[in-house]
């Protein structure tokens, strides 16, 4: 028996007709197939839409990303995060929601377990196949798919919710594929995050605030809320600080001395301060 992919709203990548699952495949009428791995995720980038062979994160940064969560140290962040879900989508019927940069697959995976989200079309996009890999391995009702935010192979007008969580969004692609009251929740690092590494691994910390939304003012959206969350999660051992360098940006941009005092470390208390900003496509006057 074949896994049967839940989201019907999948479009082919190259032609943008319509996907419907024949046996192991996703098919469009123009003939373009694309097998479900064995795992029962699909691989919706086309090798023409790759810009290296191996895009997104390598399996090290995914393996310690999923090391990390699983430990729960980040588990306030999706707590909040479902509770603004739960939220906004309480009154949709079968919402489709978007993971757009899933990852290893840990905020969607909870996110699942709201009652806002029992009957919906849950989708987990990222560009790695090695993050993919591991979030199929963590829900089978969930549509995992290795694609791009540049190009999310789904219908237009047919998303309630595009979620990004640490990832990188593009407003003019997402406006598309969202529903007339369709929105975009962004969850970012804010100034204090991780306040205690950077000053370790940094000479210097640059303390910036959220990147602004120009780009979404520019396509219609407007912010609708705003929020943010400050934690102190257990003090981190020795491995949780290695794995928390490995999957960061932190572990390349780190001075070479930066990076000695990191691997010193036998346990780290860092700061979590997160921002949730929640964008929705403004209406015609
Ligand atoms: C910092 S990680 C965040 C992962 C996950 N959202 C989380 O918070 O655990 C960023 C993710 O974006 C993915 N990514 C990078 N470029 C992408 C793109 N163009 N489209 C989709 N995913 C992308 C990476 O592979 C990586 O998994």
């Amino acid at each position: 028996m074949p896994h049967q992919i839940a989201a019907q709203n999948l479009i082919c990548p190259l032609d943008q007709l319509p996907l419907s699952q024949v046996n192991n495949s996703l098919c469009c009428p123009s003939g373009h197939t694309f097998d479900l791995a064995k795992q029962g995720y699909v691989n919706l980038l086309p090798v023409q839409k790759k810009r290296s062979k191996d895009p997104g994160d390598s399996k090290e940064m995914v393996l310690a990303r999923q090391r990390y969560l699983d430990a729960g140290i980040y588990q306030p962040i999706s707590e909040r995060l479902n509770q603004i879900c739960q939220q906004i989508l309480a009154d949709s019927i079968e919402p489709c929601v978007i993971d757009a940069g899933c990852g290893e697959g840990y905020y969607l995976n909870r996110l699942a377990s709201i009652p806002a989200l029992a009957s919906a079309n849950l989708i987990g996009l990222d560009i790695s196949k090695w993050a993919v890999q591991a979030a199929s391995k963590r829900n089978k009702k969930i549509t995992w798919l290795v694609g791009t935010n540049a190009q999310i192979p789904v219908q237009p007008n047919s998303v309630d919710l595009i979620v990004c969580t640490f990832g990188f969004y593009d407003f003019a692609r997402f406006k598309p594929l969202l529903k007339a009251n369709g929105m975009v929740l962004l969850v970012e690092s804010g100034e204090e995050h991780l306040i205690e590494l950077r000053e370790l691994i940094y000479p210097e910390v640059q303390r910036s605030n959220v990147p602004d939304l120009a780009a979404a003012y520019a396509e219609g959206f407007e912010l609708v809320d705003q929020q943010s969350i400050q934690f102190k999660p257990n003090t981190l051992n020795h491995e949780q600080v290695t794995d928390l360098l490995v999957m960061t940006p932190h572990l390349y941009r780190a001075s070479f001395e930066g990076k000695q005092k990191a691997a010193a470390l036998t346990e780290l208390s860092v700061t979590a301060d997160v921002v949730y900003r929640l964008l929705k496509i403004k209406p015609k006057a």
